[in-house]
């Protein structure tokens, strides 16, 4: 008989905390409960409409094949008009490998660079699956403390002492998920230098390229062109289902990138590239700009809001739609006060465990992706909460 045991790996990957405030809000919305989510990272908006339209025109007209592995000719030549145009570098198509959302290209990238048994080191907190990815690979994920005063970033001056002989590369994400912190291009270049000069790989996470709201909003791409990045439709332009990202790859990487993405995923979703192709366009843009301003609004609100409640927001939170917030004032415990402020006040929000592992018991994710009268009115129920 076939014994029931699973891959060794498969307990070292944590199941996300916030599904269990997740489950419980969608119950307690079932029983007609007013919840108002900020605890999902992901846009309020849907796909632009002529972005959508292209999507559905591809379905009708039979475009529903396989791509090329590294994604359609004309969504690369797109995304690599719009790093110039918008971003001031020149990337060739060839260097651009599109993959099903950043996702994939996270495993692409774990699969590409990572030995067996070799680290990866990444800012504690940051988005949790990057060390699943790794874990995948047989490599391994190594958290470095970071402090709230300095934004949650990593202190450069301390990297060379986290190298080791099995080190093999830096993973930074700017704007950062759970923070909202942007990296400076400053900090980027000295990242660079000193992990050129350790030997090793720089990854820059830009997924939430575009929101950005306060301090600059460039790619890493114009640092070096041996700086890998990632990114995705699934924020910036709303279309987290369509499960469509990218990586950018230095020449020499190329090669093994493609072989990778064909093995991985012979190709990623065609009506999506199909309709991708539609979003670098000026009509779209200007959407997707308004959108950030809106963005930009609710930001501002929750943060006036969370220091009139006596809240305080650790990290400039300049970009994304995320701000992480220190509860140690009123909880222990943010996962239990999470279920406590969901049962009692109906807001759901992340805690802070699902990010990082020092003082992540301090810490909540609010996600601003509901609208300004809902997020003031979470503002209440969360002073109500405090209070009680
Ligand atoms: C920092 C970061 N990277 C990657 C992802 C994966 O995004 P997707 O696969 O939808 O493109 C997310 C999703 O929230 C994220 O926050």
């Amino acid at each position: 008989m076939q014994k029931h045991t699973l891959a060794e790996r498969v307990a070292q990957i944590a199941p996300f905390q916030v599904m269990a405030v997740l489950a419980r809000a969608k119950y307690l919305a079932s029983l007609g409960e007013d919840v108002i989510h900020l605890e999902v990272g992901e846009p309020d908006f849907t796909a632009v409409e002529a972005v959508a339209k292209a999507g559905v025109a591809a379905i009708q007209s039979g475009n529903t094949g396989y791509t090329a592995a590294t994604g359609l000719p004309e969504l690369k030549q797109a995304i690599s008009d719009d790093y110039l145009a918008r971003y001031d570098v020149a990337v060739s198509p060839e260097r651009i490998i599109v993959t099903p959302g950043a996702s994939g290209a996270l495993l692409l990238m774990a699969s590409l660079m990572a030995n067996p048994g070799e680290e990866v080191l990444m800012p504690d907190p940051c988005y949790p699956c990057n060390r699943h990815f790794l874990i995948q690979t047989g490599a391994n994920a190594r958290l470095i403390e970071t402090r709230p005063d300095d934004g949650f970033e990593m202190e450069l001056s301390a990297l060379a002492g986290h190298w080791n002989e099995n080190t093999s590369g830096l993973w930074l994400a700017s704007p950062s998920n759970p923070t909202g912190a942007v990296l400076s291009k400053a900090y980027l270049t000295e990242a660079w230098e000193k992990v050129q000069a350790l030997g090793g790989h720089l990854l820059v996470d830009e997924i939430y390229q575009g929101l950005v709201y306060d301090g600059e909003d460039f790619s890493a791409l114009s640092i070096a062109e041996d700086i890998f990045v990632i990114n995705s439709f699934s924020k910036y332009f709303a279309m987290t289902g369509w499960r469509l990202g990218w990586i950018v790859v230095p020449e020499w990487a190329i090669e093994g990138a493609t072989k990778l993405a064909q093995n991985l995923f012979i190709s990623a979703p065609t009506v999506s590239q199909y309709a991708a192709v539609r979003a670098f366009q000026p009509d779209v843009l200007a959407e997707c700009e308004s959108r950030r301003q809106i963005l930009n609004g609710r930001r501002l609100i929750l943060l006036k809001g969370l220091k009139d409640i006596g809240l305080p927001v650790v990290a400039p939170a300049q970009g994304a739609f995320y701000v992480y917030v220190d509860v140690s004032s009123v909880t222990q415990d943010a996962m239990s006060w999470c279920l406590a402020l969901l049962e009692t006040e109906k807001v759901a929000l992340t805690p802070g465990a699902d990010f990082g592992i020092k003082d992540a018991h301090k810490y909540v994710r609010f996600a601003y992706t509901c609208d300004e009268g809902k997020l003031k009115q979470a503002l209440v129920r969360i002073a109500r909460f405090i209070a009680s």
